[in-house]
């Protein structure tokens, strides 16, 4: 009789376990999920103004897409917003309804025609540029919770006020852009050297634009990350470069995106270097341009 019980209750000390097991490995797949579930955050800052950031953004942005991400662009540069200008569109709803809480993130994602969502600056609300610290967490959690993204591409505006620095923090990678110009590399490392100030901040990567040739934004980035190692201790990855190209402009006054407008200029097959390193992928082309930038960039990171 006894044994009968005793059997009885291994069993279900058995099943309670076995019911235990369940529960943490259920739980265990759903912080998975959640962690899994937070889109990658990329920012695009620079020192110096008009390097281009906003180009960059867009059109790496539409180039994850063209590989399938799901891709959110912001326009966190509360200043000067431009992301809907390059697009040529004009939301109903932007940052400035978010800041003065009429809406919420989500509500003002757009839609474009070319795959990619876009969340609209305030244009011309420069008073508001500096948050508070409740805003900006507030900002920062809306965007970490947008499960449906990929990827989140944050244009951040140039220099580094308060609010740059919160996205920045947020960010799993900060894109750092410069130009070969004196000025800019200045910049460029002023930014980095704020950066470094942060306690657990972003990995830092650096693309120069502008370029005129492959040595050129070689020894550009190699100025760079060479005094970034030695004066600040810290460890910036050469994510590459991108060719001066008049297709840029043309594609800014037009209004229409480069990668789109011209798919096999220089700009473009750069872009598309750069996403490739981005999401660790092998680019195949069939152009020899395409070719020639993969022998100088290799693959894969
Ligand atoms: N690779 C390039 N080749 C030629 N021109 C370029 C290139 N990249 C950017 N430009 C030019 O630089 C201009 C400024 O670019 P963009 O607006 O993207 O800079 P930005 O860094 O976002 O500026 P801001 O700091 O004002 O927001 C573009 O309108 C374009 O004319
Ligand atoms: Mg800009």
């Amino acid at each position: 009789m006894t044994m009968i019980y005793k059997a009885g209750m291994a069993e279900e000390v058995q099943k309670d376990q076995a019911e235990r097991l369940r529960l943490i490995m259920r739980n265990k797949d759903e912080t998975d999920e959640q962690k899994r579930r937070q889109p990658r955050i990329i920012t695009i800052s620079s020192g110096k103004g008009g390097v281009g950031k906003t180009c960059i953004a867009i059109n790496l942005a539409i180039a994850f897409a063209e590989e399938r991400k799901r891709v959110v662009v912001m326009d966190a540069d509360l200043g000067l917003a431009n992301v809907n200008v390059i697009l040529g569109i004009i939301p109903k709803f932007n940052l400035y309804h978010v800041i003065k809480k009429q809406k919420r993130i989500r509500d003002i994602i757009v839609d474009t025609q070319y795959g990619i969502q876009i969340i609209a600056g305030a244009s011309g609300f420069s008073q508001l540029a500096n948050l508070s610290d409740d805003d900006r967490s507030n900002f920062v959690n809306e965007l970490k919770n947008l499960g449906y993204a990929d990827i989140i591409l944050i244009d951040t505006g140039a220099g580094v006020s308060q609010n740059v620095l919160t996205f920045l923090k947020a960010a799993d990678e900060a894109v750092i852009v410069t130009t070969p110009e004196p000025t800019a590399i200045t910049d460029a490392y002023g930014i980095i050297k704020s950066i470094s100030a942060e306690i657990n901040g972003p990995n830092i990567k650096l693309v120069v634009n502008r370029v005129r040739s492959v040595m050129e934004g070689k020894k550009v980035a190699e100025r760079v990350i060479n005094i970034a190692g030695q004066f600040l201790n810290l460890k910036v990855d050469n994510l590459g470069f991108i060719y001066e190209d008049s297709v840029v402009p043309r594609a800014v006054i037009k209004q229409d995106p480069f990668i789109v407008s011209a798919p096999k200029s220089k700009a473009s097959e750069s872009i598309r270097h750069l996403m490739s390193r981005l999401l660790n992928i092998e680019y195949s082309e069939e152009g020899g341009f395409g070719r020639f930038l993969k022998s100088i960039f290799g693959g894969r990171v």
